[in-house]
């Protein structure tokens, strides 16, 4: 683990309030539904965080046996407590504890772009699937994409002009490029892959609750601790997103690239 895939402490729960509702569950509800396509009956989640696409599985597919893995043990146990219909097990994507031909579904939400191998990961998951199975995957596009993000990145850019940090841009919206997804799934084992570009509507309370869960909920607030003092640093940060996004509830697309590999 380093210091750009650690949830340590309150990161969890600060992620969930802040940033599930906002970025994650627009997704989720979009991803359950494609799950329940073909009614798998053994489902495996990976870095499934604390269960924002989990809950939802476990709605979609009432019948099913569902298991959700994340690297973190503190997202695993926010997650257990959050979605209790769901297996929790704390598991690397990149050396999956889950026999071979094991399950019928694999689902990773927003985390590939966490994986330090990406294509060893996806021969983790064409290796537990069922022959002919779906490997369902999401990964944000750039964040320019996206205007939440959008506004995070100005307002690091302007709160620390020196040395902004650049774990957003850098991390979870890294890994935009469809081609370079399509190849590594190809080097999984993949080779029936279909790429979509999705855009939802993401809300959230305030800019300044967006402020404080990707400052605070995610590994962006290592970054801020090492260059001031957080609190102060995410209120400065919430500032200018307030001064973007605007006072009061915020409302913005959110772009993403939803995968079917088989
Ligand atoms: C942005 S969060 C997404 C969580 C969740 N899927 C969601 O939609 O809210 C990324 C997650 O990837 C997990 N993660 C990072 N590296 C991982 C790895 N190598 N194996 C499994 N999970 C990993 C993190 O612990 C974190 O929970």
């Amino acid at each position: 683990m380093t210091s750009d895939t650690a949830w340590l402490g309150s990161m969890p729960e600060t992620y969930d309030r802040c940033l599930g509702p906002a970025l994650f569950a627009p997704f989720a509800a979009h991803l359950a539904g494609l799950a329940a396509v073909d009614a798998p009956v053994r489902v495996l989640e990976l870095a499934a965080g604390t269960g924002v696409a989990t809950a939802e599985l476990v709605r979609a597919l009432p019948d099913a046996t569902i298991t959700a893995t994340d690297l973190n043990p503190a997202m695993v146990a926010w997650g257990c407590e959050r979605v209790p219909g769901a297996t929790w097990q704390p598991a690397d994507a990149g050396a999956l504890p889950q026999p071979d031909a094991s399950v019928e579904l694999v689902v990773c939400q927003f985390g590939a772009m966490f994986f330090p191998d990406r294509s060893g990961a996806f021969a983790e998951a064409r290796r537990v699937l069922a022959a002919g199975r779906r490997f369902l995957l999401t990964t944000w596009q750039a964040v320019e994409a996206s205007p939440f993000p959008a506004a995070l990145t100005d307002a690091l850019d302007a709160t620390l002009p020196d040395d902004p940090p650049t774990f957003v841009a850098r991390v979870p919206h890294g890994y935009h490029d469809p081609a370079q997804v399509e190849a590594d799934l190809a080097a999984g084992g993949f080779d029936d892959v279909a790429v979509e570009r999705v855009v939802l509507t993401g809300e959230a309370p305030s800019a300044r609750t967006l402020a404080e869960g990707f400052c605070l909920g995610t590994p962006l607030r290592f970054a801020l601790e090492q260059r001031g003092d957080l609190g102060a640093l995410c209120a400065a940060v919430g500032d200018h997103m307030t001064a973007t996004l605007g006072d009061g509830p915020v409302e913005g697309d959110l772009a993403a690239l939803v995968v079917t590999a088989r």
